[in-house]
């Protein structure tokens, strides 16, 4: 049975915007754990847009689930992943990243680049912590994944949920659907992630052999809505109480 990963990134966004401590991503990960997600996923970004290195590191001391870091394959990265001091990430998901987008916009090439990738994972297996690659459902992809020995792959599903129509989105979660079959048959363990929401997801829901599904920016940005109105009835009340 497929379990939710909640990605906490968009909190972090939001705190980043006045350089504060709230909204605090790491209370986000605990409560998302007490509500059911069976692991946390943060996506540490060279430019630090949102996610910081504290948090990771807090994060990993102190969540009860699984911590899965998201990061480009950088000597930076990896130093930061095996350096966690008491408890090192969960699963280490490779993607990658370009300074100027607005979100990881694509798979990462590793068709053609085997060698590098299984050099840059082979102190993070020897860590213990499990490789996902974050890649296209592309035949090409799924073969060079499985080539390197990683045992899981993240499947984008960024080209599916943004798909223009109905008949798109379906070819793109056909596309999807094949690549999970092909890496099952390899001995690959299949998450898929990005652009998931409380609509789309229901295409998913009859597929075999998904293992996690990685959702952040619909759930934060309905949480946002479904809080709003307890939000401005406590800060109504507070001022309810001022004299007059
Ligand atoms: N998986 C990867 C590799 C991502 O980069 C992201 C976005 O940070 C997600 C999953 C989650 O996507 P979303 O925020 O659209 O749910």
């Amino acid at each position: 049975m497929p379990v939710l990963v909640i990605n906490v990134d968009h909190v972090a966004t939001l705190r980043q915007q006045r350089l504060g401590k709230e909204p605090d991503p790491l209370t986000a990960a605990h409560m998302a754990e007490l509500a059911g997600a069976r692991g946390i996923i943060v996506h540490l970004r060279e430019d630090r847009r949102h996610i910081q290195d504290h948090d990771v590191e807090l994060m990993a001391r102190t969540l009860k689930t699984r911590l899965h870091l998201e990061m480009a394959a950088t000597e930076e990265m990896r130093s930061i992943a095996l350096s966690c001091e008491t408890r090192q990430p969960h699963m280490v998901c490779l993607v990658p990243e370009k300074r100027e987008e607005l979100t990881t916009e694509g798979g990462l090439a590793v068709a053609g680049r085997e060698a590098f990738l299984k050099d840059y994972l082979a102190p993070v297996h020897a860590a213990g912590i499990l490789s996902s690659l974050f890649i296209e459902a592309d035949e090409a992809q799924v073969r060079a994944a499985a080539a390197i020995g990683c045992p899981y792959i993240e499947l984008h599903t960024g080209h599916f949920a943004d798909a223009p129509t109905r008949a798109a989105q379906r070819a793109e979660r056909d596309k999807i659907v094949r690549a999970i079959g092909l890496a099952r048959s390899l001995g690959l363990s299949v998450n898929l992630g990005h652009g998931l929401n409380y609509d789309n997801i229901y295409d998913f829901a009859e597929v075999p052999g998904i293992s996690e599904f990685s959702i952040g920016h619909s759930i934060v940005a309905r949480a946002v809505l479904t809080g709003f109105e307890r939000a401005v009835a406590d800060m109504a009340a507070i001022i309810a109480r001022f004299p007059a």
